[in-house]
């Protein structure tokens, strides 16, 4: 699909297995999210833009490449989010960090915020937002509509598992932003859930029901 991105690394592919599984514990889970957000981080990070600064090695002085521009945003959809935002930051620390708080409501599968900060000059940060699941696509579309009320206008959408229904309805309502998932499955249930899926991804993490 276009401006999608499967990433099909077999790592990834093999600890998403396991976190499918049901019978995976919860710290398991919180692990495997933890260890899989490193590797999608850099696919989704593979084509930042660099400079270069000049350095002095021990040997010489160089002209060495270094990541251009203002710091990054990560965007993380509470709460699922957060599981993939600690990896992330694990691989690029200095990364600034926004907090979108939406759930979804059981009955219309409509977000409802709950919280919202972003860092400043989103105008100038390349933002990544992160979420597990991309099921209807609601949280998503209205996770980006306020970034970019905040000024962001460079965005990516990194997710874990994606459903083809809420692929496509994200596409059409945000266009400009690609999306980067580990796997687009089957289709949504009448509950509005990922199939084959994994569950409740925020469930799965924290242990709730
Ligand atoms: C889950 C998931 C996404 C949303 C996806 O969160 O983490 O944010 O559902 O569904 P959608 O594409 O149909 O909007 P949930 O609302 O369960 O909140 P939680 O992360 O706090 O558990
Ligand atoms: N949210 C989840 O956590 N899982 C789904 O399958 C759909 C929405």
């Amino acid at each position: 699909m276009d401006g999608v991105t499967v990433i099909d690394h077999p790592l990834v592919q093999h600890k998403l297995t396991i976190m499918r599984k049901k019978q995976t514990s919860t710290a398991s889970f919180r692990q495997l999210l933890r260890e899989i957000s490193t590797l999608l981080c850099y696919e989704v990070t593979r084509n930042l833009e660099i400079t270069t600064e000049r350095i002095e090695t021990p040997l010489t002085e160089m002209d060495a490449p270094v990541l251009e521009g203002k710091k990054l945003v990560f965007a993380s959809i509470l709460r699922a989010g957060n599981g993939l935002l600690e990896g992330m930051l694990d691989l690029v620390p200095a990364a600034r960090v926004a907090h979108v708080g939406l759930y979804r409501d059981e009955r219309t599968l409509e977000p409802v915020e709950y919280y919202f900060k972003a860092p400043d000059h989103m105008a100038d940060r390349l933002v990544i937002v992160v979420d597990p699941m991309l099921a209807t696509a609601n949280s998503a579309i209205l996770a980006v509509e306020r970034l970019k009320q905040q000024g962001a206008s460079n965005l990516r959408f990194l997710c874990l598992l994606a459903a083809p229904e809420g692929l496509e309805r994200f596409r059409h309502a945000h266009p400009d932003v690609q999306v980067f998932t580990a796997s687009i499955d089957s289709h949504l249930n009448e509950k509005g859930y990922i199939v084959p899926g994994l569950g409740d991804a925020g469930d799965r993490m924290y242990g709730t029901k």
